[in-house]
């Protein structure tokens, strides 16, 4: 039996003895159940991102938008787009979501850490994820984007619905699921850029509404499918980075307090974190020309799976790539991808992290685990933690 079993929660609990079983057979595997190559080491996972004879998108184009609103988000976002369109859509993109911009946030996001932990310490403790980790980068997107406070409880909910597809094989309710919640959040942004180009404000989506690159603009649908992918790509791979992170800390209890010692390394361990337990462990490349990579023909049409988790643990480019080490240094894990779809918010997810932990190490030198050790959720490609509990 094949030791790749994304859907068994054996795996899905710690897939990285499995990982390295598989490298020791070779750097790529065929699985049968999805009809795919699975690659597995750092050249490889690095060198496929940037290879222009594979793409995001299959050959003959995405499903046609008007069969749903799901994919009218997809055929819309520059996640699965190609070049030239790729292109345009990402550099009217850059042009407003700046570093500036991003900087910009610094205060608010120091200031929403702040009140989410007031409410935890005055319980004395919290569930990180729900409490703390899951509504900072939600409230930061709906700040960013100008998305009215009364209406922010409903992001979250689209959102997961959403992303919920994005795992192997989703089920038929899954589909149905993400479908309403496309049409309804597609609707809601509707009204509201158009609200915003009648009156603009000081956000993104009136920005995005005006920006203008040699003549280029985004269309109705791209500003929409922009602000969806901002929140679906924007959240719940930050709220698991986190999680992740500050489970690898409590286990490495040593290292925790180091960190506290001397909180100058927090962006230092913040990558590592990244690389240690990799919260986006899969994406998938289609092959749009005939490639050979590591011996094997990979013919057009084929998907190739790409294990982001694997490649971070890989002994030829990471010293004892199983250790958690805060004091690693800079590496080049691949957390944030690579090539012409590297992560357009990983300025903003760095700056969130960082600003996340230092206020929760700050003000709670005991923190400790509450309870028993947590379990991973049951999904493999989005990696985390089902809950975290920690009191003070
Ligand atoms: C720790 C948190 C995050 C991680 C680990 C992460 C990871 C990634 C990865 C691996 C990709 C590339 C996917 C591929 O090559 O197929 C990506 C793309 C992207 N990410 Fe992130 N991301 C994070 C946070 C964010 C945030 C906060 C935002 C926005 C506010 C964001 C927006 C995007 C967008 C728009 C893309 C698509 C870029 C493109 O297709 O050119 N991400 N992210």
């Amino acid at each position: 039996m094949s030791l790749f079993q994304p859907h068994n929660s054996e795996f899905q609990q710690n897939p990285y003895p499995a990982f390295e079983a598989l490298r020791v057979d070779g750097p790529a595997f065929w699985d049968e159940a999805s009809s795919m190559w699975y690659f597995l080491n750092h050249a490889d996972v690095d060198g496929l991102l940037r290879e222009r004879r594979l793409g995001r998108e299959p050959l003959g184009g995405l499903p046609a938008a008007a069969e749903s609103a799901f994919e009218m988000l997809n055929q819309h976002s520059m996640f699965d787009m190609e070049p030239p369109d790729h292109t345009r859509l990402k550099t009217l993109v850059h042009k407003v979501f700046t570093p500036r911009r991003v900087e910009s946030l610094r205060a608010q996001i120091a200031a929403e850490c702040e009140r989410l932990l007031d409410a935890a310490a005055a319980a004395g403790g919290m569930e990180a994820l729900a409490d703390y980790a899951a509504p900072l980068p939600v409230a930061v997107i709906a700040e960013l984007l100008g998305v009215p406070a009364a209406d922010r409880h409903k992001l979250r909910p689209w959102s997961a619905a959403i992303v919920a597809m994005y795992e192997l094989a989703p089920s038929a309710a899954v589909a149905a699921a993400a479908e309403t919640a496309s049409a309804e959040f597609s609707e809601y942004l509707r009204a509201l850029s158009r609200a915003r180009q009648k009156t603009p404000g000081d956000d993104l989506i009136s920005a995005l509404a005006q920006v203008q690159e040699e003549g280029a603009r985004l269309s109705e649908d791209e500003l929409i499918a922009t602000c969806v992918l901002l929140l679906n790509a924007g959240h719940e791979a930050t709220t698991n980075a986190f999680g992740n992170g500050l489970w690898a800390l409590l286990r490495h209890p040593e290292q925790l307090a180091d960190l506290r010692r001397e909180p100058g390394r927090l962006p230092e361990a913040i990558e590592e974190m990244l690389r240690w337990d990799t919260p986006l462990q899969l994406f998938r490349r289609w092959v749009r020309t005939e490639v050979e990579i590591q011996g094997i023909r990979l013919a057009v049409g084929q998907q190739v799976g790409l294990l982001f988790g694997a490649a971070n643990r890989d002994p030829a480019v990471f010293a004892q790539p199983e250790a958690f080490d805060i004091r690693r240094g800079p590496t080049p894990h691949l957390a944030f991808g690579a090539g012409i779809h590297y992560c357009l918010g990983a300025p903003l997810a760095r700056l969130e992290l960082q600003l996340s932990f230092a206020a929760l190490l700050r003000r709670f030198p005991t923190m400790r685990l509450a309870g028993a050790e947590p379990a991973y959720a049951p999904r493999f490609v989005i990696r985390g933690l089902e809950e975290l509990r920690v009191e003070f």
